[in-house]
């Protein structure tokens, strides 16, 4: 097994037994409910960020874990077979001594009652502007209005704003990210870094602010290094389209490609393409032109352009996005380019994919087909703390 397997395997189970300690802690009424879901009670949790780090850490514990299990199994067979009980219990404990024991700083971090929350959002465009209006008002003194931790403010503090685009919004866990901006920062000293904004913002609007935070790293991405270094999911919206009744939302479509296209009165129609299902953001009147599928959502239209890192829908008018059948977003095309080629995949893998996975007998594909093909031999892998795609 590679250690990348191994992390990932390792993350997985760290996270599933702790949300069933929650869980069952809840159950029977030892967990709080804060922020709407339950508290997690301890002061401390796994710290998965090391393990996904440290690829020696984590074969470490899982040696440890494999001899600790190994040791609990002899110590129930000691107690189940009389006659062999001091063999079998001096082994056990023998075991024990012997595993590899992880140093307790690197396995343990300190946690907080939101450790484990999950975003409610669903990342729908309406609460990502809405996000995107609290940011402004309420964090771009400081931060800048780009999320780049360049603010007004952001000179005269103690300590400098982060830069939100190098990933810090995707390596930490979402609810601690909640606690932080709802009860505050201090440094080591105990001096506050950043204040809380329990008083001013619902748990609602936090996650809201916190959705449009990353919406800002990824357009400050496709600005400056024209890539999504972290993968974004596809804005969600509600989609009216020809073939039914009644709007179904975006993710309706998971499993399939879509080709999202913002609108603007001077562009030309898209024209439907076999490949993708297409919809169009920010007009209801493209239905009549003879396109499938529209989501008349201003919302919608201004988080797409901020993912492209436009400041608005009017400068965005003709841009088109590639979601995946994952539902991520992963190719942007700009209006007036020739086509899309390759180059257009801002969410992908480092090193280009060998030249052996594509069928040794296909000529290879060019244009719009290159991408695709690129984009489904590189699937996102991850969503999950601290691991960027592509791995
Ligand atoms: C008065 C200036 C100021 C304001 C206003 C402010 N921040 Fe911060 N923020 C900071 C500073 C300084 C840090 C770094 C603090 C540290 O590392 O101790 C920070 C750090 C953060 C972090 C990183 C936390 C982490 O896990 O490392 C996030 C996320 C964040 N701020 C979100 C927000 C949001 C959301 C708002 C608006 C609701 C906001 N901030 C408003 C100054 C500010």
């Amino acid at each position: 097994m590679d250690t990348t397997t191994l992390q990932n395997l390792l993350l997985q189970a760290a996270q599933a037994v702790q949300r069933g300690v929650l869980q069952a802690l809840h159950a029977l009424g030892l967990a709080d409910t804060v922020h709407g879901q339950p508290a997690w009670p301890l002061a401390w949790r796994i710290a998965v960020e090391n393990l996904v780090i440290d690829g020696g850490l984590a074969r470490q514990v899982a040696l440890w874990v494999l001899m600790a299990g190994l040791a609990l199994l002899w110590a129930a067979a000691a107690m189940a077979w009389r006659r062999r009980r001091l063999p079998l219990a001096a082994g056990a404990l023998i075991l024990l001594a012997l595993a590899p024991w992880p140093p307790a700083h690197l396995l343990w971090a300190p946690a907080v009652p939101t450790s484990f929350h999950r975003s409610p959002t669903g990342f729908e465009a309406t609460r990502i502007a809405q996000g995107l209006k609290l940011y402004q008002a309420h964090c771009a003194a400081c931060h800048g209005h780009d999320g780049r931790g360049e603010g007004p403010l952001a000179a005269s503090l103690p300590t400098w704003p982060p830069t939100l685009s190098a990933g810090l919004l995707w390596k930490r866990a979402e609810g601690e990210l909640l606690w932080r901006v709802q009860h505050g920062l201090h440094d080591r000293q105990g001096r506050p870094t950043m204040p809380g904004f329990a008083g001013s913002l619902s748990t609602d609007d936090t996650w809201a602010v916190l959705d449009a935070m990353k919406v800002l790293a990824a357009g400050d991405g496709a600005t400056r290094q024209a890539a999504w270094p972290w993968p974004v999911t596809a804005p969600q919206m509600a989609v009216d389209c020809a073939d039914a009744p009644g709007p179904r939302p975006l993710a309706h479509w998971r499993g399939q490609r879509l080709r999202i296209v913002l609108a603007g009165a001077a562009l030309p129609q898209p024209i439907e393409d076999p490949r993708f299902v297409t919809v169009v953001v920010g007009s209801s009147q493209t239905r009549a032109a003879g396109v499938e599928c529209t989501a008349a959502s201003a919302d919608a239209a201004t988080a797409y352009a901020r993912l492209a890192g436009l400041p608005d829908a009017q400068q965005a008018a003709g841009l088109q996005f590639i979601v995946d059948r994952q539902g991520w977003v992963r190719a942007m095309s700009r209006p007036g380019r020739g086509g899309w080629s390759e180059d257009d995949l801002l969410c992908r893998a480092e090193a280009a994919p060998p030249a052996q996975s594509r069928a040794a007998d296909a000529p290879p594909a060019a244009g719009l087909d290159a991408l695709i093909a690129r984009m489904e031999a590189e699937p996102v892998e991850v969503a999950r703390l601290g691991v960027p795609h592509g791995r």
